[in-house]
């Protein structure tokens, strides 16, 4: 039997390189080898209280970007989380045993109610729940989890662990984090600081679906600085994400012509920019088309939701009516 894999994506608009490198292009790789479950975390982004129009427009972006990187809805079920409503049943029954105090010490809800102090709502509490109820409601072996969420991978086993003790049954079994470890590429982002993401602001993201003239103006503005002065001088961490980013979108060649440069000092940023961008718009450009084309057909997207629904459905309906009679109802 293949073991269960389940990952999820908030629904903030297109994914951006971080997320296909960090992500996405995993999930493509374990489609074959796993059980997979890839989801758009629809229910999790109601913390933040979006507007209907645009929860509905990021759900489908997300998916059409899933979609266009290579997850296939025939080999995974590939659904947006509130097709699955037996999730929110599951919530509701792991919240009787989620306590206050190790919410309250969750380094996310923590970080959250320090940024939305004005909307500090129970859901923001229980985000890491409802995570647990996406899990545990396929009983999901690996989660491919980044170390900012592990604790809620922690918080997941927890859970599972108290269900069992508390109704006496050996019924849910502990996820595990699934670690790309060697595998993942650094994708820094263009602030010359820290990773590619979109909390950093959306200027120091590349996104999948991006146009090619917004990737130019936002190439061009990466921060670098007035240049090498002595030969094969070690890099300041800006200039070396730029040539980072080089390497994982240009051409072994190109990146060897500029490394060139800047160990001889006659390095031009602005040349240097200029090819860059070009060369993320080369790779971007399959997903774009890709993406567009997707959004494009609605009732082709409907469609895959709609099959990733109902594989999702089979399995959850399934742990909800156990958990049911193991409850009393
Ligand atoms: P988020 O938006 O931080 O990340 C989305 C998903 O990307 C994967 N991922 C990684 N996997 C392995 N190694 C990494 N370094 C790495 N970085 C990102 C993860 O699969 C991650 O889940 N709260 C979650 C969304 C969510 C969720 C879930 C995730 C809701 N329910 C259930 C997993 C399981 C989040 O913000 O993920």
């Amino acid at each position: 039997m293949k073991k269960t894999v389940l990952s999820g994506i908030r629904p903030t608009g297109d994914l951006h390189l971080g997320n296909y490198f960090g992500a996405l292009k995993n999930f493509v790789k374990m489609q074959d080898e796993f059980n997979c479950y890839f989801f758009v975390a629809d229910y999790h982004s109601l913390t933040t209280h979006p507007n209907p129009e645009n929860l509905r427009k990021n759900t489908r972006r997300v998916l059409a970007n899933y979609v266009a990187a290579g997850l296939d809805p025939k080999k995974c079920a590939l659904y947006i989380q509130s097709d699955v409503q037996e999730v929110v049943e599951l919530y509701l029954f792991l919240n009787m045993s989620a306590y206050l105090g190790e919410l309250e010490r969750s380094v996310t809800f923590k970080d959250k109610a320090r940024q939305q102090p004005d909307n500090v709502n129970a859901g923001l509490l229980t985000y890491p729940v409802l995570q647990a109820a996406d899990i545990l409601i396929h009983k999901a072996h690996f989660v491919p989890v980044g170390k900012d969420q592990e604790q809620h991978l922690e918080m997941a086993r927890t859970l599972a662990n108290r269900f069992n003790h508390l109704y006496k049954v050996e019924y849910f079994a502990e996820p595990q984090a699934y670690n790309f470890g060697e595998q993942l590429v650094k994708i820094p982002g263009l602030d010359g600081s820290g990773k590619m993401g979109k909390s950093e602001g959306e200027a120091n993201a590349i996104f999948l679906g991006e146009e090619p003239e917004s990737i130019r103006k936002k190439v061009m503005k990466a921060v670098t600085d007035s240049g090498p002065t002595e030969p094969n001088q070690e890099k300041p961490e800006a200039i070396k994400n730029i040539f980072q980013l080089m390497s994982v979108v240009s051409k072994p060649d190109t990146l060897d012509f500029f490394e060139n440069a800047y160990n001889t000092c006659q390095i031009r940023y602005g040349d240097m920019k200029k090819q860059l961008a070009e060369d993320m718009i080369l790779f971007t450009a399959p997903f774009r088309e890709r993406i567009n084309d997707l959004l494009a057909d609605e009732k082709g997207l409907d469609a895959i939701a709609a099959e990733g629904a109902e594989k999702a459905r089979i399995s959850a309906r399934k742990t909800i009516d156990e958990v049911r009679g193991i409850i009393g109802f």
